[in-house]
């Protein structure tokens, strides 16, 4: 049976066409997908997977924010399952695989073990995570935070998107109702398969990633406040511009940036003006940063300096500009002993790997405050990801899936709880 498991390898044609077949829930013309967490689309993937786990023989629930928990039961159902997964829904422009192959590559090693009739000691628990991305409804990766007891549910079910929906109104209209309160769901491990969303492992011609934790992250929302006037009447040095002071916050945040590489990123990803208008000298300006690097020092260092070049920015052009930090995820490092069973399980595979920190934000982040996880990486083409020609190869999202079985397969085959 030993040698029957470490051979166990997953049909990577059946995994490539769920990934072909789910990305028709908000495909997009430009061949990515439009899948905003909550969204009719999403309900309809949710759905599609519902009835791919209970064709699987799996047992779903649903907790209080909407993730969907699948069960596969094991020998010792006193055991906490080995939990996978990751999320199904995706940007506004997003692709076919951040999220969505950690997901069906979970339901495709649930299939593989069906098919070869293997029992596991502990259970194993697939996961879909409601809302990973962050896009709508900040922060990202909230319901597994909330799972985590990083905020309380009542608090995620009042965020409210750009159109004033809550979470809360999002789940009624899909009609997702609760069938066990989030937190409730126990889980011995996690590990999550995601592609690289970064060029290194292509660049090197590496297979796998073999994830050591991922960096930190602040989110902020900031505003720039001048004056609505006339754009043919106000003379320039009369005017209090919003957008011109806005785009002197953008060019500092990418200098402050650089100014702490090379590991630090930020970015602008929203400004959005208050009422636009062609002959209106802009009074109202919102935007968001999102702000990386693997040290909190560093983290710290950068929000020092952002708060001072606004002010000086303000006070120089005559605005008022505010910066809430919304969200701060610290840097958070993986469970050594998982780290280095997957580092071996790529060794047995044959598969080439490298060590790396996450750059991107994963529910795994969360998982890994409260037991032991990991995290598989496979390459994306060209490292581009968060866009609609985001993509990688049926081989390497085998490879992956392979070493996802292998890994869960061994924690939940093992005597005792990792
Ligand atoms: C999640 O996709 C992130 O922002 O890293
Ligand atoms: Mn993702
Ligand atoms: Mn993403």
């Amino acid at each position: 049976m030993g040698t029957a498991r470490h051979n166990l390898r997953v049909d990577g044609a059946r995994l490539w066409s769920t990934l072909m077949e789910t990305a028709a829930f908000g495909g997009t013309p430009a061949g990515g997908i439009n899948r905003l967490t909550l969204s009719l689309e999403d309900g309809q993937v949710r759905d599609w997977f519902r009835n791919a786990c209970e064709a699987a023989g799996l047992t779903v629930g649903t907790d209080e924010l909407g993730t969907q928990f699948a069960l596969r039961p094991g020998r010792d159902m006193s055991r906490r399952p080995i939990a996978t997964g990751s999320h199904l829904d995706t940007q506004p422009t997003g692709g076919r695989f951040d999220g969505i192959l950690g997901t069906l590559a979970g339901l495709e090693m649930v299939r593989t073990l069906n098919d070869a009739g293997i029992e596991t000691e502990a259970p194993i628990l697939l996961v879909n995570w409601t809302n990973e991305e962050g896009s709508r409804y900040a922060p990202a990766t909230m319901a597994s935070a909330a799972h985590v007891g990083t905020f309380t549910v009542a608090d995620i079910l009042a965020r409210a998107d750009a159109d004033g929906t809550t979470v809360a109104e999002a789940l009624a209209r899909l009609g997702i109702v609760a069938t066990e309160p989030t937190g409730s769901r126990a889980i011995g491990a996690f590990v999550e398969l995601h592609i690289e969303q970064g060029p290194i492992l292509e660049a090197e011609q590496k297979t796998i990633g073999v994830v050591e934790g991922g960096q930190g992250i602040i989110w902020f929302d900031g505003t720039v406040t001048g004056f609505e006037s006339h754009a043919g009447t106000t003379p320039m040095p009369r005017r209090r511009d919003a957008l011109t002071g806005l785009a002197e916050v953008a060019l500092a945040v990418e200098r402050i940036a650089h100014a702490h590489g090379p590991s630090a990123v930020a970015t602008m990803g929203e400004a959005v003006i208050g009422a636009p208008s062609r002959n209106v000298i802009p009074g109202r300006v919102r935007f968001t940063l999102d702000v990386r690097d693997p040290h909190a020092a560093t983290l710290d260092a950068i929000d020092t300096d952002l708060r001072a070049a606004l002010a000086e920015i303000a006070a120089r052009r005559n605005l008022a500009i505010t910066l809430d930090a919304v969200w701060r995820q610290e840097p958070v490092p993986f469970d050594p002993r998982l780290v280095a069973l997957v580092e071996r399980g790529a060794e047995s595979l044959g598969l080439p790997h490298r060590r790396m920190v996450s750059g991107a934000s994963h529910d795994a982040c969360n998982l890994a405050l409260r037991v032991p996880t990991a995290m598989i990486f496979v390459p994306c083409k060209d490292g581009i990801s968060h866009n609609e020609s985001e993509s990688a190869t049926q081989a390497d999202c085998t490879a992956g899936a392979d070493l996802l079985l292998q890994t869960v397969l061994t924690l939940a085959s093992s005597p005792a709880a990792p």
